[in-house]
């Protein structure tokens, strides 16, 4: 007995999740729970695709008691969890690469922690290759995202 592997997703559905809200944060929980740090997660999309609210859940997943806000004008914050220290950072305002290095970018880098950075494109070539990659698309209607995993 041969088991067929004839029934694939569409290709353009592969690796793609489409969430509400209520179950982005469950989904993102789940992920949470799971994570072994260290590990860099990216989260990209536009403005309000959910980065945030997705970087909550996983934090919230992962055991992070604290209220997570976003860090936009702080560019990094730091919060407590049983597994490791989180670092949730946003380069949204970042003024060129250079300026990572203000921030403290190689040294956040060099945690052993979880790292959550939101706009991580604007990190350019000092974005580590070995990352998890999550980008949020909007969806028409703006009730769901579209949820697509890399690496
Ligand atoms: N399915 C969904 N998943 C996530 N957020 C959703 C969803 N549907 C609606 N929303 C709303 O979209 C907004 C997402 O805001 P959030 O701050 O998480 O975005 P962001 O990507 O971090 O934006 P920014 O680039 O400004 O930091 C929230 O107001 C949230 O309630
Ligand atoms: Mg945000």
């Amino acid at each position: 007995m041969h088991a067929h592997r004839h029934v694939v997703p569409p290709r353009a559905d592969r690796g793609r999740l489409t969430l509400g809200e209520p179950e982005l944060r469950e989904w993102g929980q789940e992920l949470g729970r799971t994570i072994v740090p260290p590990l860099l997660v990216s989260l990209s999309g536009d403005l309000g695709a959910g980065k945030t609210t997705l970087a909550q859940a996983i934090c919230a997943g992962y055991g992070v008691a604290e209220e997570v806000t976003s860090p936009t004008y702080a560019f990094v914050h730091r919060y407590f969890a049983d597994k490791s220290d989180v670092f949730h950072v946003d380069l949204y305002r970042l003024d060129g690469e250079a300026q990572l290095t203000n921030i403290g970018w190689d040294d956040l880098l060099s945690e052993k922690a979880l790292l959550i950075v939101e706009w991580p494109e604007r990190a350019g070539e000092r974005l580590p290759a070995d990352h998890l990659h999550i980008a949020l698309e909007h969806v028409p209607g703006d009730q769901e995202r579209r949820v697509l995993l890399a690496g």
